[in-house]
């Protein structure tokens, strides 16, 4: 489809940037903060721990000047549930809270709208001794979490993101990490803790419109799309196996409260089914989300599987590189894309073409909570950062997102990853993704001081000029 003239940006779009809070964070141990999954892990050899990350926890006045600079309406951020309950469950930390309050308070003081994740990937390690996610009691305990920060935030934060990318913690648990001693667990136990999640997400959405009447909350997905690779049907019906049990099944649920029938299919297959218990269901379906948040990076490729294990990738373990499974799906390499130097494929026409196909699906209300490009950006002898490649990037996905807007999507909000830099997932402090560069290296924490990449400047033109000026 093409049109004469785009449709401009809405005049109240949120233009942010986001974070999360043990990428960001640091002060690990201090105030009061319990531990989490990520401070139990073993990262990956030559890659950062999270113990300091960015000091953000420190430096968040400093940082949201920055941000009011960079003229951001919005900023995502998420709260790490083990500064609130250290134990996961139990006595409050009110220092915990009183750390988020002024986050809160500064970012409103700035005119900057809070957008704030209950949970991204850091669970407390209490709970996860008693079996995490597979423990059904989990579900109460997010709930309750949840509960305490609608009571606390509720007149302060209008929007609101359950979990994040439920579909990267069941399908590459391994991108996160598994915490010391650990086994990764088995696809039985993964369906069983998607399906609490689930249960507990519905609760929190569901608590969220009884106690904050006037806010808004949705899930927030690694959502992408599948491309055939070939015109031969059984490559279609490989890419949408796949498209189905990464992303539609998890947004169905969440979305229409039912188990999409292919995943249920495949889990009776496969003897992954969870149990359901009585009033799950119902719980599932009266969390109504209000909005869609998704996470976009990459499309990937897909082919028809081989039946054996040459199906599976040798890169495993990454949320954007697609495994393959035996009698599912195969990843195929795409002739007609590039990648980032993390083997990340770039494709910005996939995101409208996500765009479309999500609003097409549910009709509700887009927000983009991430997309970014991981880059070893350096500082060079200028004292500056030249990221080019993350300017090109934005640009791109944002030409892709007006395109969007005038296919009919109603996207209300862009907020790339990331704000400023933060330690990947899995692949240290090297691979950078901010607008606001932080000196230190992967070891040696140098000073820490915040230095504009060109792409701040960039990015402070576009949201001025409100998406005209790219
Ligand atoms: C998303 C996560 O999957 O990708 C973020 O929500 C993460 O937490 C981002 O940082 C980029 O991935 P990575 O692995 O490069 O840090």
């Amino acid at each position: 489809m093409h049109y004469t003239n785009l449709k401009p940006f809405p005049r109240d779009f949120l233009w942010g940037a986001s974070t999360s809070a043990y990428q960001v964070e640091g002060a690990w141990n201090e105030d009061g903060k319990g531990k989490s999954v990520i401070d139990m892990m073993d990262h990956p050899e030559g890659t950062a721990g999270f113990t300091v990350a960015s000091d953000h926890y420190h430096h968040y006045k400093e940082d949201i000047k920055l941000f009011h600079e960079l003229g951001l309406k919005a900023y995502r951020f998420s709260i790490a549930w083990t500064r609130i309950l250290p134990e996961g469950s139990g006595t409050i930390n009110e220092k915990g809270l009183a750390h988020y309050e002024r986050v809160i308070d500064e970012l409103l003081h700035y005119g900057i709208e809070p957008i704030v994740t209950l949970y991204h990937f850091d669970l407390p390690y209490a709970l996860e001794e008693k079996g995490g996610w597979n423990n059904r009691e989990t579900i109460d305990d997010f709930a309750n979490y949840a509960r305490i920060l609608f009571e606390r935030f509720g007149d302060k934060v209008t929007h609101w993101l359950t979990i994040n990318e439920q579909n990267t913690l069941i399908l590459h648990p391994g991108a996160v990490g598994i915490p010391k001693g650990g086994s990764s667990p088995s696809k039985k136990e993964l369906y069983t803790q998607n399906h609490h999640m689930l249960v507990a997400q519905g609760k929190a959405m569901s608590l969220c419109h009884e106690l904050c009447p006037h806010a808004k909350i949705g899930p927030a997905l690694n959502m992408t799309s599948m491309y055939q690779a070939t015109s031969k049907p059984a490559d279609a019906i490989a890419a949408h196996n796949w498209e189905t049990l990464r992303g539609w099944s998890f947004l169905d649920l969440a979305v229409h409260g039912r188990y999409n029938r292919l995943l249920w299919s495949y889990l009776e297959e496969n003897g992954w089914t969870p149990v359901i218990e009585e009033g799950d269901l119902l719980a599932i379906q009266q969390g109504q989300p209000d909005f869609i948040a998704i996470n976009y990076y990459s499309t990937a490729t897909i082919a028809e599987s081989r039946g054996d294990s040459s199906d599976v990738s040798p890169r495993a373990g990454d949320q954007q590189i697609m495994l393959g499974e035996p009698g599912v799906y195969r990843p195929e390499e795409n002739p007609y894309v590039n990648k980032t130097k993390y083997g990340w494929v770039i494709d910005p026409v996939g995101l409208r073409l996500t765009l479309r196909k999500v609003y097409e699906r549910y009709h509700l209300p887009i927000i983009i909570t991430e997309n970014g490009i991981g880059a070893p950006d350096e500082l060079t002898e200028d004292g500056a950062i030249h990221d080019e490649y993350r300017i090109d990037f934005i640009q791109a996905h944002l030409e892709q997102i007006q395109w969007a807007l005038s296919d009919g999507v109603e996207v209300f909000g862009y907020c790339p990853w990331a704000a400023m830099d933060v330690v990947s997932t899995h692949q240290g402090y090297a691979k950078r993704y901010g607008f606001i560069y932080v000196n230190r290296g992967e070891f040696d924490l140098k000073d820490m001081s915040r230095i504009k990449k060109d792409s701040f400047y960039w990015y402070q033109r576009v949201i001025t000029s409100n998406g005209n000026e790219r």
